[in-house]
């Protein structure tokens, strides 16, 4: 061998050397979320949130290099999360899964998981069932169910006892009807109709004249964050259900803060039970909204629940990464079950049995807060683990 060759081959095996290194000391995050169609928000709240953990915590976490890839499926596309999933694992050997803002692309990525064992972090996607899905599933964002029974409960208490629900037809919006259905019966209540809208291009005219026909004391209602909440609340005031004296009562996704300026004044008083508001009084959630105004562009808007999701899903990742779980897929599950960190939403566990969040559910009321509109939290049920589960068996 020349010296020429020798010195070619050892700068070769320098590289390689150097190279290996690098690849080990970072830790790629693959985050398949909807960034463009009419759920696109739910993908800039989940990175803008994912964003703002980083710039508080910096991007390296025990000594590794946290790199986020994103991928769009672009809405409700299960086929192409699937195909990124794979992707993602095979091509560019990422160590976690995140994102997933909505049930039907994190269902069709559950087998994917289990079967290359990569541990997968649900940022938002709240059908109870998804995390029975595989081993490799955890959730920080909440369930359908776990917010919805505190709804029927506070209504109860409050004097409601017949009630008219308003669900989209699918995963979550179904889930919310058979829990706040459950609670609400098991308690004296009545259910005197139940309507379900298409998840895509709902228009909410007939169901709002359906239920004010009905005259019910109250309409419990789940819709997907963004402009679904924004049409309905506006159909609702619009055809006088509230001068007919019908209340609305919802989960929390309706009056998604993201929204509450495109919704206007006829959002005051409007009550939902949800596990977070921007204008929860905490200084973990002082931390996070400098963070994530500071590590965005103010573009994004107000941040709201899925912000709160992305930025504790980074939270779980950078627990499992100084664990060890970065190389190891159970190593990482474990050190995930049990886990319990507060987040800007309150204090909050990994149940170890199930994978899911347990949380404090917060009862809140729009109102006006510093001239700007608010979910301000007026009553709360803590350590609320998902109710769902059973519900389904
Ligand atoms: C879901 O698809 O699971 C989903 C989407 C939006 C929400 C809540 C749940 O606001």
């Amino acid at each position: 061998m020349t010296k020429r060759s020798l010195r070619a081959l050892t700068m070769g095996a320098l590289l390689a050397l150097a190279f290996g290194a690098a690849a080990q000391n970072t830790v790629k995050v693959g985050v398949i979320a909807e960034f463009s169609g009419p759920f696109a928000a739910y993908g800039q709240q989940i990175e803008a949130g994912m964003k703002a953990y980083m710039k508080q915590h910096g991007d390296t976490v025990a000594g590794k290099k946290i790199e986020l890839i994103t991928r769009d499926p672009g809405g409700k596309a299960p086929d192409v999360a699937k195909r990124f999933a794979q992707e993602l694992i095979t091509r560019d050997k990422v160590q976690f899964l995140a994102g997933f803002g909505l049930t039907p692309n994190a269902m069709a990525v559950a087998p994917v998981v289990t079967e290359a064992k990569v541990p997968m972090i649900v940022s938002n996607a709240a059908t109870s069932a998804i995390t029975t899905r595989s081993p490799y599933i955890t959730r920080v964002s909440m369930t359908i169910p776990q917010v919805s029974a505190p709804m029927a409960e506070w209504a109860l208490k409050n004097g409601v006892k017949q009630v008219y629900t308003v669900v989209a037809d699918y995963g979550p919006g179904i889930d919310a009807e058979t829990q706040f259905t459950k609670t609400f019966k098991a308690g004296g209540g009545e259910v005197v109709g139940t309507l379900r809208t298409p998840l895509q291009n709902p228009d909410f005219s007939a169901a709002i004249q359906r239920v004010k026909d009905a005259k019910p004391q109250a309409v419990f209602v789940f819709l997907p964050a963004g402009e679904q909440g924004i049409a309905f609340v506006k159909g609702f005031n619009e055809r006088g259900l509230a001068k007919e004296g019908i209340k609305l009562i919802a989960t929390g996704d309706i009056t998604d803060d993201h929204v509450l300026d495109a919704m206007g004044d006829p959002t005051l008083g409007l009550i939902t039970a949800f596990h977070y508001s921007a204008a929860h009084d905490s200084p973990e959630n002082a931390a996070f909204l400098k963070n994530y105004a500071a590590a965005n562009d103010a573009k994004v808007g107000r941040p709201n629940f899925m912000a709160a999701a992305g930025y504790d899903t980074m939270a779980a990742i950078y627990e499992a990464v100084r664990k060890g779980g970065d190389v190891d897929a159970d190593k990482a599950m474990a050190a995930l079950k049990g886990y319990k960190w507060v987040s800007p939403r309150g204090p909050v566990m990994i149940d170890a049995d199930t994978r899911d969040i347990v949380q404090t559910v917060y009862i809140r009321k729009v109102e006006k807060k510093d001239g700007k509109l608010a979910n301000v939290e007026f009553d709360k049920v803590e350590n609320v683990k998902d109710p769902g589960k059973d519900a389904a068996k």
